[in-house]
């Protein structure tokens, strides 16, 4: 019998020798990508930077992110990493008495509790919930999360259990007690469907070299928070 995604699966050279298992760490190449990087590094050499080009490439990409998550393309911004956009939003918070404390999980990627970390020393006091038997139960968001949070940063789906948390459930909670709320979703974008308005999500990073099935080196930031634009 023929496979419903014959045609699909045909664009992934690998599938035709492997069982692709490891979209976690890097999703499977398909042709058009590989094509579209032959064709961009051809140009470079043939003709240099193309800026216009660039720039509507960049926008295309905003737009098709955009709709994937449920926002408007000027609600996103381009980064090179995940980790990146974990540093650019840190770095423009202020820690103030009062509202200083950064709720986290320890099973979110190391990067992620290490930029977290370094802001200790501008004022953040960093609180990671602890996991239990790989999850984090519902109500330790109501216990964890404070009146003084300022942010609270989770994954979407855990990068080494595959976890999904409820993202609609926990935005409630941590807007009630007054803290933002960042999703890190690379490792459910483009697996999972996702709605940033329904979720009532703040700040959502994700990119391109898991399920979205592209490379490294590209990043999504969506947020609609003044403080970040
Ligand atoms: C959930 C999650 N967040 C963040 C990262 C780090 O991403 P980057 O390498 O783009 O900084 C990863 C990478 O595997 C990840 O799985």
């Amino acid at each position: 019998m023929k496979h419903p995604f014959a045609h699909y699966r045909s664009l992934f050279p690998v599938l035709e020798s492997k069982i692709h298992l490891a979209s976690c760490s890097q999703g499977a190449i398909s042709k058009t990508v590989s094509e579209s990087i032959e064709e961009y590094m051809n140009s470079l050499l043939s003709m240099g930077v193309n800026w216009n080009q660039a720039i509507k490439e960049v926008e295309k990409a905003k737009s098709s992110f955009a709709k994937l998550i449920g926002a408007a393309p000027d609600e996103i911004a381009v980064f090179s990493s995940v980790s990146d956009i974990f540093s650019a939003i840190a770095s423009s918070l202020s820690f103030e008495k009062g509202k200083n404390i950064v709720v986290t999980t320890d099973m979110d990627f190391p990067t992620v509790g290490h930029v977290w970390l370094a802001q200790e020393k501008f004022g953040a006091n960093v609180r990671f919930i602890p996991s239990q038997q790989g999850v984090i139960p519902l109500e330790y968001y109501e216990r964890y999360v404070t009146s003084d949070t300022l942010i609270t940063s989770i994954s979407h789906i855990g990068y080494h259990n595959g976890f999904k948390q409820d993202i609609q459930a926990i935005a409630e909670i941590v807007h009630r007690k007054g803290s933002l709320l960042l999703v890190d979703a690379y490792q459910s974008a483009g697996q999972v469907p996702i709605d940033v308005k329904k979720m009532d999500i703040d700040i959502l990073a994700a990119g391109t070299r898991k399920y979205i099935l592209g490379i490294p080196g590209i990043s999504f930031l969506y947020t609609v928070d003044e403080q970040f634009l």
